[in-house]
């Protein structure tokens, strides 16, 4: 069985480097009923060092086998160039699954390519709906679920959200959550790392003050100048409590200069800027952290199982068990709500969430289970075959 991976933003790198090796653990102890062959293609969406290579040094990543080299632009541009290249690559490669992961452009442009050639689908991830339909990671979601063969889901609520939208209970997979295997794997490393040091927040040998902090991306809290100078007014508030870290994403850095508001996220505001953070660096700055504020879909996940309190700076989640189990809570983007959470939070710290269920480090074993079991009743009936043909 040929499997091609895809990869194409930074949330995809920690979700694919455990499933990559547990693929290569299975093949690598031979007892399985299935040979097993990977291939890696990365789209370029995400193309600085900080946002894509250094991830695949820290997770220990094979490099990609083949790149793409999209980069960025409009939706529609991004989405038909991933398309155009990767029905090439496809047709040259022919794999018997194509698997990708997450909410991306390239997760819904590699999987309508796959499909449209008759190419299995295997989407990680699935299920998670916020019921917002103008974000684009919901669209995403939902035409990749929409035409997927294997759905892997990391709770039960996503089985009910895709069983009410018609997908066959025998495709859907309850296996659990892969970022958490990385998170578990790399956790001891990451805190082994002079990150608070490096940082300016600590002096060697001293413990960290308490801090937050702050990642923002989402559309709609970053393209809308209204948005944006509210929760800058919520955050200089909270930065006069404690320092607030705020490793920018290039998208929010460049909203904020046009929109001439860096001066609200600006040091003299008590917000210290950095550049886009590794992810061992990342996960050991949250993990240290007194809370963290977000608008990222992972972070929420990661937070959860780091039991730190998360404000989440948006007005619906995809992933309401972080809520439900976690330690997140939906803030919304108005400075008055965001305030009054963190003024709750001051007083009674939310840190005792649960584990949910199956996050618990062992996601990517369970899905090479579930695809080699697949693959062997599959080809046993009939292998699905390409349609077109060079
Ligand atoms: C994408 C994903 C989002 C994910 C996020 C994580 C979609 C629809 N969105 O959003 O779900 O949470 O990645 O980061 O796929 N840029 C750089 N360098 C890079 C990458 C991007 O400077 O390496 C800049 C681009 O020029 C652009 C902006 O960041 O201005 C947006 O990049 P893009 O990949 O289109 O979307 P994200 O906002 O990162």
């Amino acid at each position: 069985m040929k499997i091609l991976h895809v990869v194409g933003a930074r949330p995809n790198f920690m979700k694919v480097a455990p499933i990559i090796e547990a693929f290569t653990d299975y093949q690598r102890s031979g007892n399985g009923p299935v040979d097993v062959s990977q291939l890696l293609v990365h789209t370029g969406q995400h193309y600085d060092r900080a946002m894509s290579e250094l991830f695949f040094e820290e997770l220990g990543m094979p490099r990609p086998d083949i790149n793409l080299s999209i980069g960025s632009g409009p939706h529609g541009q991004q989405t038909g160039r991933i398309m155009e290249e990767f029905e090439k690559v496809l047709l040259q490669q022919r794999p018997d699954l194509v698997l990708v992961v997450g909410d991306v452009n390239s997760t819904m442009a590699c999987a309508i390519d796959a499909k449209k050639l008759g190419i299995p689908v295997a989407h990680v991830e699935a299920g998670l709906r916020s019921g917002d339909m103008s974000m684009p990671e919901e669209i995403n979601r939902k035409v990749t679920d929409a035409i997927s063969d294997l759905l892997f889901t990391t709770d039960r609520i996503a089985d009910q959200a895709l069983l009410r939208e018609g997908v066959p209970a025998e495709r859907i997979h309850f296996v659990g959550n892969v970022m958490i295997d990385s998170l578990l794997k790399h956790r001891a490393k990451a805190l082994a790392r002079p990150t608070l040091v490096d940082l300016g927040l600590a002096r060697p040998g001293e413990p960290a003050p308490r801090y937050a902090v702050l990642t923002l991306h989402r559309p709609g809290n970053v393209d809308d100048p209204e948005v944006l100078r509210e929760i800058g007014a919520a955050i200089s508030e909270i930065a006069r409590h404690m320092p607030v870290v705020f490793p920018i994403h290039p998208r929010s850095r460049g909203r904020l200069e046009s929109f001439g508001l860096a001066q609200l996220f600006s040091e003299a505001n008590g917000v210290r800027l950095t550049e886009p953070l590794g992810y061992l660096d990342f996960v050991n700055l949250t993990a240290n952290s007194a809370l963290i504020l977000t608008d990222s879909g992972g972070i929420q996940e990661e937070s959860t199982i780091l039991g730190i309190p998360c404000l989440t700076l948006r007005p619906n989640t995809e992933r309401p068990i972080t809520i439900e189990q976690g330690t997140n809570r939906l803030v919304g983007n108005r400075r008055a709500d965001i305030l009054r959470a963190f003024a709750e939070i001051q007083s009674a710290p939310n840190t005792a969430g649960a584990t949910p269920e199956y996050w618990d480090g062992k996601a990517a074993g369970r899905i090479v289970r579930k695809v080699v079991d697949w693959y062997a009743r599959t080809s046993a009936q009939e292998q699905p075959r390409m349609k077109i043909a060079l």
